[in-house]
């Protein structure tokens, strides 16, 4: 069986790494080379990056700069990493990929949706997942959430208030857009629940 690409994706905070290192247990339990991934970052220039991207004292970063690192980092895990491991037949398991890009910089920061789905097929080659678990909350529920756990904002995390917000609709407008790849998960129910969707819907594609 060739390899499959998962994604997960939400707003910061929504639970989504918790769930991948779920499903990477069970995948594995049921046999499968599992290689788990993460965006902005993945390989040692994406992490390079990545720290670009968070760190709160650039603050006179555009939009535009902002996009072309994250679609960069993505272009560099893509070739690298993610198509190597799929050519293998491992199943790839990616903490956030370019729907983040359409949520957060198409439609949070306004530079259009198709624009960034069209940046983003170009930067990787026109690979799209083969299943993408989009995370819902009501905005500020995931950054309480990371707060409680002590860990302080990163840039993007530290964009005025209604930035999030425009983020969780960019998701749902997202997951409308992409209904056949796309499963919703209600991010404010318990990690079992949760679980238990991920799980049938990995099933229907591993068959
Ligand atoms: P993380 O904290 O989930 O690792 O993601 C880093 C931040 O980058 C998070 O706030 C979401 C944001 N992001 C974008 O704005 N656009 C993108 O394309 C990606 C991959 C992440």
């Amino acid at each position: 069986m060739k390899g499959r690409f998962i994604t997960f994706e939400g707003p910061d905070g929504s639970g989504k790494t918790t769930q991948i290192k779920l499903a990477e247990q069970y995948l594995k339990q049921k046999g499968f080379e599992v290689l788990t991934t993460f965006e902005p970052g993945g390989t040692g220039i994406g992490k390079k990056i990545r720290a670009i991207l968070l760190d709160k004292s650039n603050l006179e970063m555009t939009d535009k700069t902002e996009t072309l690192l994250f679609l960069a980092s993505r272009a560099q895990l893509t070739e690298k990493i993610i198509k190597p491991a799929l050519k293998s037949h491992q199943m790839v398991l990616c903490d956030r990929f370019f729907d983040s890009t359409i949520a957060y910089q198409g439609i949070a920061r306004g530079l259009g949706a198709q624009r960034m789905l069209d940046f983003s097929l170009w930067a990787t080659g026109g690979l799209v997942p083969d299943l993408t678990f989009v995370f819902h909350m009501k905005p500020g529920i995931g950054l309480e959430r990371k707060s409680r756990q002590g860990r302080p904002k990163d840039r993007l995390e530290s964009q005025e208030d209604d930035f999030m917000q425009k983020v969780c609709q960019g998701y749902r407008e997202v997951a409308e857009r992409f209904k056949e790849r796309i499963v919703s998960i209600d991010g404010e129910k318990d990690i079992q629940a949760v679980f238990a969707i991920i799980r049938d819907k990995i099933n229907g594609l591993i068959g």
